[in-house]
């Protein structure tokens, strides 16, 4: 190996190890009320993001991504939906712990989420612009006039075309896309060092969806802001991100860095997501699909999760559930058979 080389990957090395954990979940469980009983939604959740990173977390509906991103913005209180157990760790402090009206502070300020249709997170009644300003003045010391100056930058950051025109439309005036970049102009008013994004861009066609993510990513190169983008789509994940997590009915079935994940898919779900995406490289007339759905949370099942629709199942599957465990350094699978199928 050359000496350049070996310094680079040195270096890499270094910055992988020191590089400092922004968030981290862990053991989360998370369950919803039910009649008399709780039934379990999201089982012993742990999560990294570093800061400055990418966190992708992928899986089918139903899989449990929006309710551990609502935990993580403490947007369940007063729900059906509880937190059971577990830590939430934001800055070094336990959110889990914090007192509603300091987490609130942080709020759109330090944290920030998108949701998937913005017209539901608008107010359809307010002009954007007054949309804007108030989250900047709930968070901010700041006169009227100083927050419109912000709001009028920020919408020219998100590349809405003539702000100060537009700064005065009503949510109904704009374009799906436009609409979408107004709330990441809302999410990103305070400067946040965590911005989650749940499926930004399921709504959006193919051209617009990747501008979003292409401004998102842009944001994020000025900013240093953490994201946590929420996706159906494993391509969408791999081009954006540095680590992805894979969930499947409310568990981590596996998590790598990105790199690697796509190396070597560990588990059969996740290869059955890979093979779920159309290929523009390989002519195919059939795509895979992994057969059955996803079972809901009060049906019972015993073993792993995924073993009624697991190609490679054996008696063992359906009889014990088996722990996320280490494959390789940063990769961690939770099958009984990682590395042998
Ligand atoms: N408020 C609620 N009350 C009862 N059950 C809920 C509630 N919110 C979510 N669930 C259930 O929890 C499970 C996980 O839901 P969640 O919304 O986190 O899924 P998801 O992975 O985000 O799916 P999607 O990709 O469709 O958005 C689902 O079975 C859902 O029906
Ligand atoms: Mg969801």
């Amino acid at each position: 190996m050359q000496c350049g080389t070996a310094l680079i990957l040195g270096l890499k090395t270094i910055l992988q190890v020191c590089s400092v954990a922004l968030l981290e979940l862990d053991n989360l469980n998370i369950a919803v009320a039910s009649k008399d009983k709780l039934l379990p939604v999201v089982h012993d959740c742990s999560l990294s993001l570093a800061e400055h990173e990418t966190l992708g977390i992928v899986g089918e509906s139903g899989c449990g991504k929006s309710l551990t991103a609502l935990a993580i913005m403490g947007l369940l209180e007063g729900s059906q939906v509880k937190i059971t157990s577990g830590s939430i760790v934001f800055d070094g402090q336990n959110l889990l712990e914090m007192k509603p009206s300091r987490r609130r502070l942080i709020m759109g300020d330090r944290m920030a989420m998108i949701f998937q249709e913005p017209m539901t997170s608008l107010n359809p009644v307010y002009r954007i612009g007054d949309q804007i300003i108030e989250v900047i003045r709930q968070h901010r010391r700041i006169s009227n006039q100083g927050a419109k100056q912000r709001a009028l930058e920020l919408l020219e950051l998100v590349k809405i075309p003539q702000p100060e025109d537009r700064i005065n439309s009503f949510p109904h005036q704009l374009s799906g896309g436009q609409r979408q970049r107004v709330m990441i102009a809302i999410a990103m008013a305070c400067d946040p060092a965590l911005l989650i994004a749940d499926e930004p861009t399921t709504a959006l066609d193919v051209t617009v969806q990747k501008e979003v993510l292409d401004l998102m990513l842009d944001l994020q190169q000025r900013t240093g802001t953490s994201i946590i983008l929420i996706s159906h789509d494993l391509g969408v994940i791999a081009e954006t991100c540095n680590e992805v997590a894979v969930m499947y009915r409310g568990r981590i079935i596996e998590k790598a860095r990105t790199r690697q994940l796509f190396s070597h898919m560990a588990h059969p779900y996740t290869r059955g997501l890979l093979a779920s995406i159309p290929s523009v490289v390989t002519d195919t007339d059939w795509l895979e699909a992994i057969p059955g759905r996803v079972p809901t949370i009060d049906e019972q099942l015993s073993g792993c999760a995924f073993h009624p629709r697991c190609a490679h199942t054996k008696t063992s599957c359906s009889q014990t559930e088996p722990p996320l465990i280490e494959v390789q350094e940063h990769h961690a699978v939770r099958c009984h058979f990682a590395g042998e199928i």
